[in-house]
């Protein structure tokens, strides 16, 4: 790490000392998902496991938790239960990551753990519209220990991409094939369409640019964010487009998330198809799937959204913004791509009380699983009341609605989506942020919200039955 980067970390350690006297008054601090030490967070960026520990890297800007300068934060973990939050591995102090060290993916290879991430450099002017205005650099950093970190190395610049693109390329995603390295990366025509860029390479330091990979009708006017996988046979492209209309039922936030299936081989020649969102909620964006020792896919989303409309986040008064979702484990059951929490959630299960329908009745956690099974084409309702606010979860008719009143969501009002069939729903509460799980992970909402007081109650109409888990905090956050 060179002089700058000394002296950004320096600072950055000095505010979570700081950060860490304003805990203790902080009511929305949230005790079972990572949320910065201070300062803002977004994109969870290298995921992986090597030699048995889980790292999350998260974009991070310790010094405004409005946003700003972009850093990389690290947690650890060795279960995803108890974390360590190492010190921020990566600032930006290259002339080609000046204005940012983007969203990036690690690649686990023979016991090396590679970064790789977007150099950001923005010109002067009108850097989003005007070609030159924007440097998209690739870059990598190297890690034996996934604690001590290489001397960054630049490996693409602008003159690497073809000249159909826009400047707006990132966020590079790599996996291997056979002995063939890929990366995929997010980018913009300059039509204004959104793609992803697939490059190949034989020693992942040399990189070619192969083709492009988008839909035949345009899909938006940007693809952040883009990650490939197989899970159980099924080839997933999942990407975060930029520009896509709001639907009643679909796309209801600023900017989506979700996949596409994959026909054929995404390597050579693939079609996709239909786009699904992975989350339904308020607060869902960039997320990033990998590959754990034990074979499971884990996907880690962000708990926020660029440049939404909740720009009045309470948390901001304590030091801090936003937070990353549960790790969920993606599975295929016929055919169709479930999200569940991993296991690992559940042990923090302490004990279990059968809550009654029809009643108001007094929770003594702020947080707390809810697992819930409804009745089949019964309308039901579930209320979580702090005084007068409310964050309201009901279903009728095939419509599961999800709502906030005002001061709990800040914005986020009502929100609405199909769901054919409601068998069951697990309802993981967090101090300020709710994870819902419908019909064992076939649609996922994740919300913020936020409580003023201490009173809380449950109301459950129109279920068959209902437990509450008290739940153990996870540790380390
Ligand atoms: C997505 C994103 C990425 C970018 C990063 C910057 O939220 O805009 O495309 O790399 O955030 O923080």
């Amino acid at each position: 790490m060179n002089e700058l980067g000394k002296y950004l970390r320096e600072q950055t350690i000095r505010k979570e000392e700081e950060a860490n006297l304003l805990k203790r008054n902080d009511k929305y601090r949230l005790k079972l998902h990572l949320m910065p030490k201070t300062g803002w967070m977004n994109d969870p960026n290298g995921l992986c496991q090597i030699n048995g520990v889980y790292h999350v890297f998260f974009q991070y800007s310790p010094l405004d938790a409005r946003g700003g300068m972009k850093a990389w934060g690290h947690y650890t973990s060795k279960d995803l239960i108890n974390w360590e939050c190492q010190e921020a591995p990566l600032f930006p102090d290259m002339p080609y990551d000046k204005d940012g060290v983007y969203s990036g993916c690690a690649l686990v290879n023979k016991d090396i753990m590679y970064l790789f991430y977007t150099g950001n450099v923005k010109h002067e002017g009108d850097y989003d519209y005007i070609l030159r205005g924007r440097e998209a650099n690739t870059v990598l950093v190297t890690s034996e220990d996934g604690i001590h970190f290489s001397d960054k190395e630049l490996l693409m610049t602008n003159k690497d991409y073809p000249k159909k693109y826009t400047c707006h390329i990132r966020d590079p995603k790599v996996w291997k094939e056979n002995d063939t390295f890929y990366m995929i990366q997010g980018g913009r025509t300059k039509e204004d369409k959104g793609v992803a860029l697939l490059f190949t390479s034989k020693d992942l330091y040399h990189w070619e640019y192969d083709k492009e990979i988008t839909t035949d009708e345009m899909f938006g006017y940007m693809w952040e964010c883009p990650d490939y996988f197989e899970v159980q046979k099924e080839k997933i492209l999942s990407i975060s487009p930029q520009g896509l209309e709001v639907e009643k039922f679909r796309f209801q936030n600023i900017y989506q998330s979700g996949y596409f299936k994959v026909n054929g081989n995404i390597t050579k020649d693939c079609s996709l198809e239909d786009f699904t969102e992975w989350d339904m909620g308020y607060d869902f964006y960039a997320p990033q799937t990998f590959e754990d020792e034990k074979g499971r896919r884990i996907l880690i989303g962000w708990a926020g959204v660029p440049d939404a409309p909740y720009d009045n986040e309470p948390t901001v008064h304590y030091g801090w913004q936003h937070a990353l979702t549960f790790p969920r484990e993606i599975t295929v059951v016929d055919g169709k791509v479930l999200q569940n929490p991993v296991e690992e959630i559940l042990s923090l299960r302490k004990g279990s009380f059968i809550i009654p329908s029809n009643k108001k009745v007094k929770v003594q956690q702020d947080i707390f699983e809810l697992d819930i099974e409804t009745e089949v084409n019964i309308p039901c309702i579930i209320e979580y009341i702090c005084g007068v606010e409310k964050v309201i979860i009901s279903y009728q008719e095939g419509i599961l609605s999800l709502s906030l009143t005002k001061e709990a969501g800040r914005g986020r009002e009502l929100r609405k989506l199909k769901v054919e069939k409601l068998e069951h729903m697990q309802i993981f509460v967090d101090t300020s942020m709710m994870e819902i799980y419908v019909n064992q992970g076939e649609f996922v909402l994740t919300t913020r919200f936020y409580f003023e007081g201490e009173d809380r109650s449950i109301r459950i109409e129109g279920s068959k039955e209902n437990i509450l888990w008290t739940l153990n905090e996870m540790q380390g956050l």
